[in-house]
């Protein structure tokens, strides 16, 4: 069945809702939980998403989450991935700081601030983010690209996004058959061995994780371009120039060093080893047209289209079905997350030809938080709701149907 608009109005309504049911202040600063039960802090990407969709109904919230979330920026630049307003026993994990993770996610921000300033052109709210956009985009392009070669390197899996997806099984020492507690038991390791050299990537890279990931710089690349936009806006015409000339770079650097054939590929250590594990990781370098037109058509008709590999019932599996790692209900090892269908979703409306595939993209969102409702993921089989309820990455829906 096809889905009405009276169904996207139901679930325009029910994101908001979650939204702001999940609304939390603390000391002061308004910020939204992912999942009032699983995930009951402030996460950097995930209040990035929050942003986005708040921005279309209240500028002012998704302010605030901003706001909130580069609060606890370090003196490195690094923004943290997760700040825990109130303490609970959920999510115990020794950082090495009080109060914050020490590692970082997906780097949205930049573009996550543009969409809102979009919403009002609040030019005074561009200027009091801008310090910290500057120091973060910075620490991402120096800290974690010690060697100059214009990628951004992350130091642990969850700095990703996607905790136990296996393009890091072979890196964190486990078989594409795991559970859940081992893959924990050893990122839990590899922070220990971070901690114990301050998570400085120049050092900690060489020994334990240093991975060039596909979507964390395909992101990046993205967002440097927004916030070249910002610094025009502010008149800042030489760091428009240069995070211009920044995101051409990392661009050009994904070209050299990830690309093989017609397909990106995230890489390893210091030889750039490709790490060559389908998941949907192939289709993120449309999100930022870092991809060819030629590039995108080969890598969506030999795998977004082919039933033995990403053309499941539901869209988008995280992993391929051919992957020896693929489980339709295994934690970011195959289900659909509607934060990485959003990705690819944007990411097909940029080229052309994929209309369609894009179209049922979006549909397959709808459909899943329609039939299992607002959960954390979804089995691409069936479209059972898997993990966290209440979760806000749904809401990204109202984003995609946006004009719709
Ligand atoms: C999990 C996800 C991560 C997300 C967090 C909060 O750790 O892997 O991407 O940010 O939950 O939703």
């Amino acid at each position: 069945m096809a889905v009405s608009k009276k169904d996207i109005e139901t679930l325009t309504e029910t994101s908001f809702e979650i939204l702001k049911k999940n609304r939390r202040t603390t000391d002061g600063h308004a910020y939204t939980v992912p999942s009032p039960e699983t995930y009951p802090y402030q996460w950097l990407w995930d209040s990035c998403f929050h942003a986005i969709v708040l921005s279309l109904r209240d500028p002012e919230a998704a302010k605030e989450e901003l706001r909130s979330l580069v609060s606890r920026q370090f003196g490195s630049g690094l923004i943290p991935h997760i700040i825990y307003w109130v303490k609970t026993d959920r999510i115990n994990i020794d950082w090495g700081v009080e109060g914050t993770s020490s590692i970082t996610q997906p780097p949205l921000l930049a573009y996550a601030v543009w969409r809102v300033y979009e919403q009002d052109a609040d030019k005074a709210f561009l200027e009091e983010m801008y310090p910290s956009l500057y120091h973060y985009y910075n620490f991402l392009l120096s800290d974690r690209d010690p060697r100059h070669n214009n990628l951004s390197g992350i130091i642990n899996p969850d700095e990703s996004g996607e905790d136990n997806s296996p393009r890091f099984d072979t890196l964190i020492g486990l078989p594409p058959a795991q559970t859940k507690e081992e893959n924990l038991k050893n990122r839990i390791e590899l922070v220990k061995r971070n901690k114990s050299c301050n998570f400085d990537a120049a050092f900690c890279m060489k020994k334990f994780f240093w991975v060039k990931d596909v979507p964390f710089n395909t992101i990046l690349i993205h967002s440097l371009g927004f916030l070249a936009n910002i610094a025009e806006e502010l008149d800042r015409k030489d760091d428009s120039l240069y995070f211009g000339e920044q995101k051409l770079r990392v661009t050009d650097a994904m070209r050299d060093r990830l690309l093989d054939g017609e397909v990106f590929w995230s890489a390893e250590g210091k030889n750039y080893e490709k790490i060559k594990v389908k998941t949907w990781a192939l289709f993120a370098p449309l999100f930022a047209n870092v991809a060819t037109q030629e590039e995108a058509s080969y890598t969506v008709r030999t795998y977004l289209e082919n039933e033995h590999e990403f053309k499941t019932s539901y869209l988008i599996p995280t992993v391929s079905q051919s992957e020896p790692s693929y489980d339709p209900e295994g934690y970011w090892r195959g289900p659909v997350w509607i934060a990485t269908n959003w990705l690819v979703y944007n990411g097909l409306r940029k080229y052309r030809g994929f209309e369609h595939i894009a179209e049922a993209v979006r549909e397959s969102s709808a459909k899943l938080l329609l039939k299992s409702g607002f959960r954390e993921y979804f089995n691409p089989e069936t479209g059972a709701g898997l993990g966290a309820t209440q979760f806000t990455w749904g809401s990204l829906i109202v984003d995609m149907y946006r004009g719709a």
